[in-house]
């Protein structure tokens, strides 16, 4: 059964949904996801997910697998768009987000590979321009994004949208291009590089906001007293280029924030 939120609330245009774990908001958001695949399912066309990695999402990925292996979904049908990739990487270290997407979900149900997009951390540098504008395009091809998935950074990134001083309509026209990654992104991401800051890549290859605020639906999951502060930023605060996730305010009545009681205790 799809756990219920322990309450909710309207902010900014959002629904804001308080769970009692992180285990019980990513079984919704997962079930949430298994609707809108069924759904498309039923119209007839390809449901396009927007995917995200990090630590927050792994349980709504093993709830998709469960699903799956119960024979209650199928991904064949599918296409999906990963949010980010560190760059340069190989989809074959362990820390890169291919790697993830591959360990997590990918091996264990049927989207077919070449429906699977995640931006390539292995494109030569001076390509880099090219293949995020084609990321975009196939983004489009697919006719946009049925949902997104969000995690946030404790610096309020979106992807590896990064804190800018942009202001704040520039800011949600940015394309998916190559960006250099903030001092709180990578302390964060060291912890999978053997906790040597030195170790992460200091750029990466991020899907814009642009797309991102493009998405029919946002599902953005934020667990543990770490993101309170930012939360509370994001919701509460102004739309500022400065907390990235803030910009999620200017589409009202598309966004659903599924917090723990720790995460939701600023607001
Ligand atoms: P986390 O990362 O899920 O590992 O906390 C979230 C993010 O930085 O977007």
């Amino acid at each position: 059964m799809t756990p219920s939120p322990v309450r909710s609330q309207k902010l900014a245009g959002a629904s804001v949904l308080v769970f009692g774990s992180p285990l019980a908001a990513c079984r919704q958001a997962a079930d949430h996801i298994a609707r809108i695949i069924h759904g498309a399912e039923r119209e007839g066309r390809s449901p396009a997910l927007g995917l995200a990695t990090g630590g927050t999402p792994v349980p709504l990925y093993a709830r998709l697998v469960e699903l799956h292996r119960a024979g209650e979904l199928s991904l064949q049908k599918a296409v999906s768009f990963n949010l980010d990739e560190y760059y340069p990487i190989s989809p074959l270290d362990p820390r890169s987000y291919r790697h993830y997407m591959h360990q997590h979900l990918f091996r264990h149900v049927d989207l077919p590979a070449n429906r699977a997009h995640v931006l390539d951390g292995t494109v030569p540098d001076g390509f880099t321009v090219q293949h995020c504008a084609e990321f975009d395009g196939w983004i489009e091809a697919a006719g946009g994004l049925d949902v997104q998935l969000l995690g946030i950074g404790r610096n309020g990134h979106i992807g590896f949208n990064e804190p800018c001083d942009l202001p704040a309509r520039d800011m949600m026209a940015l394309p998916s291009r190559r960006v250099p990654l903030h001092a709180i992104t990578l302390e964060d991401a060291a912890r999978d590089f053997g906790g040597d800051m030195r170790l992460v890549p200091r750029e990466a290859l991020t899907m814009g906001v642009k797309p991102i605020l493009a998405s029919r639906s946002i599902l953005m999951l934020a667990f543990g007293a770490r993101k309170a502060d930012i939360v509370a930023r994001a919701l509460k605060g102004p739309v500022i280029s400065e907390v990235p996730a803030s910009l999620l305010q200017s589409i009202p009545g598309r966004v659903t924030w599924l917090l723990d009681e720790e995460a939701a205790s600023r607001l």
